[in-house]
């Protein structure tokens, strides 16, 4: 199967409508926002267009989402969630929100490990809930001191509290480990805090990288998973995603409101399905062209912008860049977009962590990453 990332050139992704390519000028490269550029698995296509040519334009059916969630997951990673317990949501994060609204009460706190996705900061305190950081250690993995503080200080006074976990980590592709997880989960279970686990960059671990489901780990019993295939399938745009609950949460998700899955798309339960049973060779391909991207951005890094410190991802499209060395100030993004003509995801909305860095997106083709690279070079004199 051909590198689903030398799919579209510019002029092609130049025509999409989404917000990636619509914020900013065509004189500006976007590498910013979570979308990957290529076209979806040719099974994805055809279910969709199928489905709109026969009409079927209609509500979803949950258990076509949850069933074939059930069988990749046994096939990728050897866990088999029982999908009569899971519950179909909108999308990843409206999914947070209600299982959040589950664990906590209005002016309860949510831990979260930052530098994290910042949706992780805005749906929290839309929802009425503070933030309390746990930060990653210096070496960008799960510090279990951090969280131990964190969860200590959540729960001050008896108060209830949740940790909204990322697995694997946006911005920085770590993909935490077995034991990584079961030490955080047993701390926020001893501290009584109940675990949400974000997994939606679960099926992009890198090749020789495992990716570990929270809720297959007995500490994840409790824990509340959101999947998707979203981000690995570049499907947001056909909304619908899954909360998956560890064996002893299943009482908990089921007390979420059923008229919480109206909100998921037809079309997009119709997508995940396909790219979930139709789409692995698709997938395995997609992560080649990854790698391939990863150690080329690595390679470009080091020839042109060689101050720039950055540590390859485990898994996802995502690179975390600190550019402190290269003084564009605290939010290099902002400085890069007027100078470099790129765009890439401020780091600052990251939380703790994030001040000098930025996120770029390499779910693209070669040839746009040299381009941007060259013109972040260009841009800084190095
Ligand atoms: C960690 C994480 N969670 C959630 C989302 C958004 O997912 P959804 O559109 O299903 O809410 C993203 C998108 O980039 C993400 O990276």
């Amino acid at each position: 199967m051909d590198n689903p990332l030398d799919g579209p050139g510019l002029e092609a992704l130049h025509a999409r409508r989404s917000v990636k390519w619509r914020l900013y000028g065509p004189d500006v490269l976007p590498l910013w926002v979570a979308e990957m550029d290529v076209v979806p698995a040719e099974p994805v296509q055809r279910a969709v267009v199928d489905a709109v040519r026969r009409g079927d334009t209609g509500y979803p059916w949950a258990p076509d989402y949850t069933e074939a969630l059930a069988s990749f997951a046994g096939d990728r990673w050897g866990w088999r969630p029982d999908p009569a317990t899971m519950s179909l949501v909108p999308d990843v994060m409206l999914g947070v929100v209600e299982v959040l609204r589950l664990f906590t009460s209005p002016g309860d706190a949510v831990v979260v490990n930052s530098p994290v996705y910042p949706p992780f900061f805005q749906f929290v305190h839309s929802l009425g809930r503070r933030v309390v950081e746990a930060p990653l250690g210096a070496d960008g993995r799960l510090d279990p001191v951090t969280v131990e503080d964190a969860c200590a200080s959540a729960t001050r006074e008896g108060a209830r509290a949740a940790y909204l976990l990322c697995n694997p980590q946006n911005p920085t592709g770590a993909v935490h480990t077995p034991a990584e997880l079961t030490a955080v989960l047993e701390i926020a279970a001893a501290f009584g805090v109940r675990v949400v686990a974000d997994e939606i960059h679960a099926p992009l671990a890198h090749p020789g990288v495992r990716f570990t489901p929270v809720a297959s780990l007995p500490a994840g019993a409790r824990a509340v998973s959101l999947m998707s295939a979203s981000k690995a399938f570049n499907l947001a745009g056909l909304k619908a995603a899954v909360a998956v609950p560890g064996p002893e949460a299943v009482d908990d998700l089921a007390r979420v409101p059923e008229e919480v899955s109206h909100g998921a798309s037809h079309l997009g339960v119709i997508a995940h399905r396909a790219a979930y049973l139709e789409g692995g060779p698709w997938l395995d391909a997609l992560l080649e062209g990854l790698e391939a991207n990863r150690l080329l951005l690595g390679d470009l890094l080091a020839e042109q912008l060689p101050l720039v410190r950055y540590r390859e991802p485990q898994g996802t499209f995502l690179a975390w860049l600190d550019f402190s060395a290269y003084d564009l100030g605290p939010d290099p993004a902002a400085t890069l977009l007027g100078r470099a003509k790129v765009a890439l995801h401020p780091g600052p909305g990251f939380g703790h962590g994030g001040t000098g860095h930025a996120r770029l997106n390499f779910g693209t083709s070669p040839a746009i990453l040299r381009e941007a690279v060259g013109r972040i070079a260009a841009a800084v004199g190095s």
